[in-house]
């Protein structure tokens, strides 16, 4: 018996390996490799902490939770617009020394959006409905050439969506990005268990496996190589954003340059919550480090309560846009520092399995524990965290589902309020109704412009200027 048939028997875990005298020798290899890459004295640990753990979290969690403090934005209250403008420098001179790379996490399976396919390859702009993956490029490319030096972009996948994800990324040329400087990395997996800790299997020969959590983008990017390669081209700045939402600088030069400034591990943007309910992380305090408690955590108790001017009291609200000091990406990623480890959160799930006699259960409900660890969990660990606000307009609209709130119609029409916008500035004419959207579609690629100030400066160069029509695309 091999090593690690040995070692999953000797675990309790013996059953993964019941049908594997029936398995093709491919299919063997394929079985033991995927059991050696579980740590089931990590997964026995995970088994007693969280899934036979019955007791409330919430409660302990709200004790001493206080609002996380912000940098507001120049023209909110409090708000100093010369620092801003002094972190803006900074960024840009960063960007200019080449010190920057955009990271995006794509490796989670996007079920909520109905979408057969790689989330990224998703249309989302108004008129050419262009990709997630197209929009990003595009704003990575327009941030190389102002400033002067290529922005390497490294792409979270996992084996749900890799292949695909490269794929089309070759199909679409990277979208005018040099191919060298786009790379792909699988984030890693964890087996899904029933309520004994069994771990479970898909079919005779596939554990059910799925993706470890955007928190297992640290690691990855560690275990990848990935970080290794950035300190070789002198890269110690990381600007992380998530796969569904076509509004994000991906590239903000005043975000890197307070990340910067206050010599932060960890940088993070927050808007105002819309409303109580709204499904976003906020940004706390607690004991003196921050943290963000996810929506699900937040006791309905704290997430009404108002403060003496009338606002949501815990209204910092993440939307997972962060900067990364890369030293610190290594420190938590390469698990050297044992007092820095991400926590595992734990997911309630239906996942089709198979019984001891080898027949296949659809489940209709949940029946499986699935285990993620979240990247926001890495911020009590880090030295000087740094949260700013943005606006909600400019930077976030994600896409999560196939209708209603934060669905593809939303998001366009956002991106389409934040081109009216421009134009507006720009001197054009064009009616608006009271939330801001145009009577036209139109659209703007980043190349053309990816601020007011770029959209502006493009539009008065333009020698024949058009005039705003439907399926107008100003390239
Ligand atoms: C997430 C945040 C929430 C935040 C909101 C803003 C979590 C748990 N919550 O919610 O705090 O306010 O976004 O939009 O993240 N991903 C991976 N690998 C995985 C799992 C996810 O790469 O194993 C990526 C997805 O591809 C996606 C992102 O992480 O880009 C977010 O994942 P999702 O599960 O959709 O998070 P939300 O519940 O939308």
């Amino acid at each position: 018996m091999s090593k690690t048939r040995e070692y999953f028997e000797n675990n309790g875990q013996g059953h993964v390996f019941t049908f594997f005298d029936e398995l093709t020798e491919p299919e063997q290899e394929n079985l033991l490799k995927q059991a050696s890459d579980i740590d089931l004295e990590e997964l026995s640990g995970l088994v007693s902490s969280l899934v036979q753990n019955t007791g409330s979290k919430n409660d302990s969690i709200a004790d001493s939770l206080e609002p996380a403090e912000f940098t507001p934005l120049p023209n909110s209250d409090g708000g100093n617009p010369s620092l801003w403008i002094e972190a803006r420098e900074k960024g840009e001179a960063a960007l200019r020394a080449g010190r920057v790379a955009a990271f995006t996490v794509a490796g989670g399976q996007g079920t909520r959006l109905g979408y057969d396919g790689p989330k990224g390859t998703f249309g989302v702009t108004p008129v050419l409905k262009k990709s997630l993956f197209q929009v990003f490029a595009e704003k990575i490319l327009a941030s190389s050439r102002i400033f002067g030096r290529p922005v390497p972009w490294f792409i979270l996948t996992s084996v749900i969506n890799h292949d695909q994800t490269v794929a089309f990324f070759k199909e679409n040329d990277f979208f005018g990005l040099p191919e060298d400087r786009v790379h792909f990395f699988s984030q890693g997996l964890m087996p899904a268990v029933d309520a004994d800790g069994k771990i479970l299997m898909s079919n005779k020969g596939q554990i059910a496996l799925s993706p470890d959590g955007h928190g297992g983008s640290l690691r990855a990017l560690v275990r990848s190589g990935a970080v290794r390669q950035m300190e070789a081209d002198g890269i110690d700045t990381i600007s992380y954003f998530q796969v569904d939402n076509p509004l994000v600088r991906c590239i903000d030069p005043a975000f890197i340059g307070f990340h910067l400034m206050n010599d932060s591990e960890l940088s993070s943007k927050m808007v105002p919550k819309a409303y109580p309910e709204e499904k976003v992380g906020v940004f706390c305090q607690q004991n003196g480090q921050a943290l963000v408690v996810e929506y699900s955590d937040l006791p309905e108790r704290l997430a009404q309560e108002r403060d003496d001017s009338g606002e949501i009291k815990f209204r910092a609200g993440s939307i997972a846009i962060h900067i990364f000091d890369r030293n610190f990406v290594d420190r938590l990623g390469s698990g050297r520092d044992e007092s820095a480890k991400l926590p595992f959160h734990l997911a309630h799930k239906k996942v089709p399995f198979i019984d001891e006699s080898g027949s296949i259960h659809e489940p209709t409900e949940p029946n499986a524990y699935k285990f993620e660890m979240f990247v926001f969990d890495a911020l009590p660990f880090a030295a000087n965290p740094v949260i700013i606000e943005t606006s909600r307009a400019n930077d976030f609209s994600p896409v999560k589902n196939a209708t209603g709130v934060d669905s593809v119609e939303t998001s366009s029409a956002d991106q389409l309020r934040q081109f009216a916008r421009w134009a507006k500035e720009a001197g054009i004419a064009l009616e608006t109704d009271d939330t801001g959207l145009p009577p036209v579609t139109f659209e703007v690629s980043p190349l053309f412009g990816d601020t007011p100030g770029r959209f502006i400066s493009s539009w008065n160069a333009l020698e024949h200027k058009p005039e705003l029509t439907d399926g107008l695309v100003l390239v």
